[in-house]
């Protein structure tokens, strides 16, 4: 342990980062600019030919970025033989739902079984993915215990969850400005976490790896409860002909006990809509209902389809049918400011609207990686189109769904005939704009 210790202080570790998405490769470029060697690890050759071409898939990270970490020695490879040569492996790989919303812990599973045969003393293993209270040491202990290691003494298990909020430019990897829960199988383990950790952020120790794991589902369940309640406020407020958004800025004003949710089209992305699930299906096995959980994700679940019902409501007025119309989506990622589509509303709000047989557009000038829009194509029928007058002037109505900043609101606010603003983005009152 003091071996480790020692190099990590020293930065002679080696860090390998198995997974490199939204949170692996912020990760990997925080460490190299502390000084640290670090390896990537995914078995998407895309992502690694992309890095060898010195250029980011991520829509917040600049390819200047990547350019500067290769300077800097940074190296990707797809092959797993590289952890019998590193001290550090973090895990981030993701963590789905199957289709009946239980999780689908296959990539953690398959990345246990690929490190398995590479792992050996004075290494330490981190897990970074979202998982239940319980699964770090579900999976990583039976592969320690097969190769004859003793955790806490020849390797060192930790749970440090990621709270990466893509986009958000205030609180990034990058800054270090998000402090990082931490926990591990034994007391050396968490000492050895924290020295490795704190190089990057603040950290915040939990007595047990179930208490981290625990936490960071309790921070997102949180959320998305309070996101559904804002929803079903929402729609209470639009039906007696008040502005939520007013009433929560009022709100807000209160110095206590009141925190700001805002309402939207629906939940996306793969943490939010995800991981209460993923609690909800543990708590099952404690013979426990997870009630709030599912009450909010079904009023969650019903955004998409209002915003359509206003939509209906809008054409109506105008005395339009949505079959017979032509409809532009704006903003296909599930949050402003991103390029990650993960079950974005937009993609929902498109596949109701293609029902309705009515002609759908979409236009998102963070969606530039042409082999993941073509699948989008492929599974919702839309193209994606630049936003210019001409364009904006053919359809019956554009729909709002995420707010980038890059938009040109003036343009839409001038040339749409019809706006559903899912995200109260023109707030001047026009009989034109509706708020959904
Ligand atoms: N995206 C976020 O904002 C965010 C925030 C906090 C926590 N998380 C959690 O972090 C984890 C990772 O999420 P993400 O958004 O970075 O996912 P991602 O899909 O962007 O990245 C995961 C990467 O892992 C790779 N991968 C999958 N299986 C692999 C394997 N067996 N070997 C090597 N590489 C493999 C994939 O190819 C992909 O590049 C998830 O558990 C997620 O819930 C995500």
């Amino acid at each position: 342990m003091h071996y480790l210790k020692k190099k990590i202080i020293n930065k002679k570790i080696k860090i390998a980062v198995i997974g490199i998405g939204y949170v692996g490769l912020p990760l990997c470029l925080r460490f190299l600019k502390k000084g640290y060697k670090v390896y990537g690890i995914d078995r998407d050759k895309q992502k690694i030919d992309s890095i060898k071409r010195k250029k980011s898939y991520i829509a917040s990270i600049d390819s200047k970025e990547i350019k500067h970490a290769l300077s800097l020695g940074f190296q990707v490879t797809n092959n797993f033989k590289i952890i019998s040569s590193v001290d550090v492996i973090i895990v981030c790989v993701p963590t789905p739902l199957y289709k009946n919303k239980t999780p689908d812990m296959s990539y953690i599973s398959e990345t246990a079984n690929k490190i398995k045969n590479y792992i050996k003393k004075k290494q330490m293993i981190i897990l970074e993915s979202t998982i239940y209270p319980g699964a770090t040491e579900e999976f990583f202990l039976p592969i320690l215990k097969k190769n004859k290691l003793v955790p806490g003494k020849d390797v060192f298990l930790v749970y440090s969850p990621e709270r990466e909020d893509p986009g958000n430019k205030n609180f990034t990897i990058a800054k270090g400005n998000i402090p990082k829960i931490i926990s591990g199988f034994s007391f050396n383990c968490i000492d050895l976490a924290e020295t490795l950790y704190s190089r990057i952020t603040k950290i915040v120790k939990v007595s047990t790896i179930k208490t981290a794991e625990f936490t960071k589902l309790l921070e997102n369940v949180y959320r998305s409860i309070n996101i559904g309640f804002v929803n079903e406020m929402k729609l209470i407020a639009n039906k007696m002909d008040i502005n939520i958004h007013e009433a929560i800025k009022a709100a807000k004003t209160k110095p206590f006990g009141f925190h700001a949710f805002y309402p939207g089209p629906g939940l996306g992305g793969h943490c939010i809509p995800v991981d209460p699930f993923i609690l909800t299906w543990k708590a099952k096995k404690f013979g426990l209902m997870t009630r709030f959980i599912e009450l909010s994700a079904k009023i969650n679940d019903g955004m998409p389809q209002y915003a359509i019902d206003v939509l209906k409501k809008a054409l109506h007025d105008t005395k339009k049918k949505l079959n017979k119309s032509k409809i532009l989506i704006l903003g296909i990622s599930y949050k402003k400011n991103s390029d990650d589509i993960r079950e974005s509303p937009s993609i929902r709000i498109i596949s109701i609207l293609n029902k309705f047989k009515c002609k759908v557009f979409f236009s998102d000038p963070f969606l530039k990686n042409k082999p993941e829009l073509r699948n989008i194509e492929k599974k919702i029928h839309a193209k994606n189109i630049i936003l210019n007058v001409r364009n904006l002037k053919k359809f019956d109505a554009s729909i709002l769904v995420t707010d980038h900043d890059n938009f040109d609101y003036n343009l839409i606010k001038k040339y749409s005939k019809i706006i559903v603003d899912c995200r109260n983005r023109f707030n001047k009152k026009l009989n034109k704009i509706y708020l959904a």
